[in-house]
């Protein structure tokens, strides 16, 4: 995600793309001579992947966009991706650039789309993308166009294969950005700020930046470049510059250090970012600059204490997370993940491990919370192409402060072999020559005790479960730190307090696990009891679409999450609470509220207390001693009376937790994980439904049908966090799961948004958000039309109007030659007083329709259009200006355009077509849009 201000001339191009899922050929229609000539050359490619393709009847739709939400879940489907097809699809988008753009570097930046894309920018492919956890830029400099003719991107994608055993989704599912740079520029992700502890005891720094610097053009150029520290307020607290210069085409890298810096540390409990900008000048004028974040903060893994932060000893506790969400799949809008992120440290967390694959939003949210992260590549192989894309994942996590590891794989069948050790060693380089600061790890389940695998080789081992070996590893490998890098696949559904196997429900009391995992409690004893052990990061945070262990069909998403797939709390939260966060808690494990007399109740008591005791209504039936590790099992025969657990710190009452019987009353409570939109089209809120009674009690056992109504907003997806639900993602409906269901709703625009939720038995309840006005980068509008391809131009001028109907045998490529275009129109006709020129062109004009017309932004000359020989456009008194030549209604498919052009200017001896002509229609947009 692009953040307001940090580099110049960024637009956001989310909006309007074309969409269908269907497969077409890029080949030309047929085999002749003539089209097989044409295809083979460069912008010259057919289908949807050319410029002239006509994709009005096509879906629009604006990213994040994950095509698999919108489909039915299908027993033949692969249960990792939960049930759901992948398949192949097409995207288009036509936009336009100004024509003071034309002497800039334009860069078009993809955050990631799964997974296999041909990105094809004006009918030439630029960039093929084989990993859907990647994020790449595309230079589509030199195949640019500016002024009315649009730019058409392309792009093919093929999310057929898997790259995880987890849901995938699939889809331009984050976001893409145009990036306008100057001739002289910061490369995308250039600057690297390391900072350098030089003395821990007086906590000074330097910060030594390195700046790459690239020219896109030809001329050399000198420039300043200077570097700043600004802290939170924005003020610039150290400085520096330098003199250098580059070389047309060429590329430099410069290097400024800020010295003997004071800073305020980062630490997850005061997550204290700086930024540093990047400035480009030349004689005062500023070039280029790039903001982003920085820290300062030590990071040491010991192989016999674990893991130092800022010089103090603490333990990593993390959560593994996949990256979709409930409804919306894997098209997570920023503030999603934002909340999310917070959900995780409300529980104490201080870690999360992007697990398999890297995500630098994450990293931008992580850095504000102050979660570390664990940023993880996808695809174990030293192939050439995965090295480059690592160290492109390196590239935009080092200035992260939130960054304390990278891993370079997980859970890989050579990972205790030969080629695995060099596999690993190379992957390692790869990121130690982009950033030698963080430890680099592999995530192992098995082959760690092997001396020639790679365990050996990396910097620090992760053991994936099976904490019984951690005490053998480090028997054996004493200096290699080690860290819990998956633990627990537990197993909970919300709201279940007794497991019914044959329903694919599992109870809340922490008992199930996979047969590979530990219990909550068991895997965080295991890291807790061992100094040695640096941390944990639990699987998972969230349940997450596939992989629906232990079961499969009608189960389709995951049971191992902390949280449910919503973000609605399983009581597994509650033993993180107790573990990890520092304040005194207890909490009831019960379905007291909806049991009924005569009901022996299983209660569990969890608490970080000393002692804790229960009372039915005023009596206590129990008090105890109590640990986190250690939950109070008790059971209890109802009575329609309050259940209240209170928990003790040296024999004071300091918390407690109260279950109330049910009552009569249904009403729907609506609550909306932000209060606010900021304007800019990149947030969504997660409004969070609950049934409850009248005495503020979730109603878990009488779920309803319910449906949301949203006025100046859109339903992106909705969830209830049942993994064996089959109800549609995107819906303005759902069934509540335990009292509980979500919708996230997007704003349309700056109207305040309201949602309305009814359902039967209750009265409607609805939530109003307000759109805040903030400054925002700017959205690019699709730009409408079809450029005009491969007009051509008949190698020899004529003395006399020629006849525009011309017969070419198919194997004739010469008499008619491709045009150059330009200000002063074609070189043949300059001088040419009263001399004519021929053009021809294939024109496919689709479907019949009304109002198309041909435009040419500057004809020079008289000029006569004909359509398969019939005329449809004469301009014969004037010289120059724009032409719109009217389609007649009627035409459709393919035809043969032919102009005659006259060089009539006596004055000025130049004629000919400026740019290329496009097929426009009144009914469209204005060219060029910015919003
Ligand atoms: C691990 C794997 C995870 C997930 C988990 C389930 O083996 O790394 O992606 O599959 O098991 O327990």
């Amino acid at each position: 995600m692009k953040l307001i201000g940090r580099q110049p001339d960024v637009f956001c191009l989310n909006h309007g793309w074309r969409f269908i899922e269907q497969e077409y050929t890029v080949l030309p229609e047929g085999k002749t001579h003539e089209e097989v000539y044409g295809f083979s050359k460069g912008g010259a490619a057919k289908g949807p992947a050319g410029s002239g393709f006509d994709d009005r009847n096509w879906e629009i739709v604006n990213l994040p966009h994950d095509w698999v939400t919108g489909k039915s879940f299908d027993e033949k489907g692969s249960p990792n991706q939960g049930y759901k097809e992948r398949g192949t699809a097409w995207y288009r988008l036509s936009f336009g650039l100004e024509p003071q753009d034309r002497d800039k570097q334009i860069l078009l930046e993809f955050e990631g789309m799964s997974c296999d894309a041909q990105i094809y920018v004006n009918g030439t492919v630029l960039k093929r993308s084989f990993s859907g956890y990647n994020s790449f830029s595309v230079d589509m400099t030199d195949m640019a166009n500016f002024g009315i003719v649009p730019n058409i991107i392309a792009i093919h994608i093929n999310a057929n294969a898997w790259e995880g055993w987890w849901y995938e989704g699939a889809g331009i599912y984050r976001n893409v950005w145009l990036v306008k740079k100057a001739p002289v520029h910061i490369t995308e992700d250039g600057v690297f700020a390391k900072p350098v502890l030089l003395s821990s005891g007086e906590n000074k720094w330097n910060l030594e930046t390195e700046v790459q610097i690239a020219n896109s053009f030809e001329k050399n150029q000198e420039f300043c470049v200077k570097t700043e520290l600004l802290d939170q307020n924005g003020k610039c607290v150290a400085a520096a510059e330098q003199n250098a210069a580059v070389a047309g085409y060429g590329s430099v890298t410069v290097q400024l250090t800020l010295q003997n810096l004071k800073p305020r540390l980062w630490s997850p409990e005061n997550p204290y970012c700086y930024e540093v900008r990047t400035i480009l000048y030349n004689a005062g004028e500023i070039m280029d600059y790039l903001v982003q974040n920085t820290g300062f903060r030590s990071i040491r893994l010991d192989a016999a204490t674990g893991f130092w932060l800022n010089g103090e000893n603490i333990k990593i506790k993390g959560f593994c997370n996949h990256q979709d969400h409930a409804g919306i799949g894997v098209a997570v809008p920023y503030s999603i993940k934002e909340y999310r992120i917070r959900k995780l440290k409300e529980l104490g967390a201080n870690a999360f491990r992007c697990a398999h694959n890297p995500d630098p939003e994450i990293l931008e949210i992580c850095d504000k919370e102050g979660l570390m992260v664990m940023e993880e590549n996808r695809t174990f192989s030293s192939a050439e192409d995965n090295l480059e894309e690592i160290k492109g994942i390196v590239r935009r996590a080092r200035n992260h402060p939130c960054v304390i590891l990278y891993s370079v794989f997980n859970e890989e069948p050579l990972q205790g072999t030969g080629k695995g050790r060099r596999m690993a060693g190379r992957l390692q380089a790869a990121v130690k020559s982009m950033d030698d600061t963080r430890p680099v790890i592999g995530a192992l389940n098995g082959g760690y005790m092997e001396e020639s695998g790679a365990v050996t080789i990396l910097e620090a081992t992760g053991i994936n479960y099976n904490p019984a070996r951690y005490d053998d590893f480090h028997r054996k490998f004493p200096n290699i730190p080690l860290i819990g890098s998956e633990t627990a696949s537990a197993f909970m559904v919300r709201g279940v307090y007794e497991t019914e196997q044959e329903k694919h429900l599992i109870d809340n009391y922490d008992e199930a696990c996979a047969p590979w995992g530990n219990t909550v409690r068991e895997a965080w004893r295991y890291a807790v009891e061992r100094p040695f052990v640096a941390g944990v990061f639990v699987w998972t945070g969230f349940d997450y679409r596939g992989e629906p262990t232990p079961f499969e069909w009608p189960s389709v998403a995951t049971f191992f999450g902390t949280y449910d797939s919503c973000g609605f709390e399983k009581d597994a939260c509650y033993f993180y609470k107790a573990f990890w966060r520092p304040e005194p808690m207890v909490h009831l494990v019960s379905p007291w509220s909806r049991c009924k007399t005569g009901d022996t109740v299983k209660v569990m008591i969890i608490s970080n207390c000393d002692e804790v005791s229960l009372c039915v209504g005023e009596k206590e039936i129990l008090r105890n001693q109590i640990d986190a590790l250690h939950p109070v099992v008790i059971e209890v025969p109802y009575e329609n009376k309050d259940l209240t657990a209170a928990g003790f710190l040296k024999d004071t009452e300091t918390v407690y937790d109260i279950q109330r019987p049910q009552g009569s009353m249904r009403r729907l409570k609506l609550e909306a994980s932000q209060q606010i939109f900021r304007a800019g089209g990149h947030e969504a809120a997660a409004v969070n439904v609950a049934i409850e009674d009248e005495n503020g009690t979730v109603v878990d056992n009488d779920d309803i049908l319910i449906h949301f109504a949203v006025e100046n907003a859109t339903i992106l997806g909705v969830g209830n966090g049942d993994p064996n639900s089959h109800e549609p993602d995107v819906a303005d409906y759902r069934r509540t799961f335990h009292g509980k269901a979500q919708a996230i709703v997007k704003p349309v625009g700056m109207q305040t948004v309201k949602i309305t939720v009814s359902g039967d038995n209750t009265e409607p309840a609805s939530i109003e958000l307000p759109v805040v006005d903030t400054e925002t980068i700017p959205y690019i509008l699709p730009m409408q039309g079809q450029v005009l391809e491969e007009l051509r131009i008949f190698h020899k001028l004529f003395s006399e109007k020629p006849n525009p109907v011309v017969s070419l045998k198919p194997n004739d490529m010469n008499s008619f030659e491709s045009v150059g275009y330009g200000e002063a129109g074609q070189a043949e006709l300059e001088n040419q007083y009263q001399k004519f020129a021929l053009y021809m062109a294939h024109f496919s004009v689709g479907e019949p329709s009304e109002g198309r017309y041909l435009y040419f932004e500057n004809v020079l000359g008289h000029i006569w259009i004909y359509l398969d020989g019939e005329k449809i456009y004469e301009r014969s008194h004037e010289l120059s200006g724009m032409i719109a030549a009217d389609i007649p209604n009627h035409i459709q498919g393919r035809h043969i355009l032919s102009i005659v052009i006259e060089n009539a200017n006596r004055e000025w001896p130049h004629a000919g077509i400026t740019t290329p002509a496009v097929l426009n229609s009144y009914s469209d947009l204005s060219p060029i849009g910015i919003r």
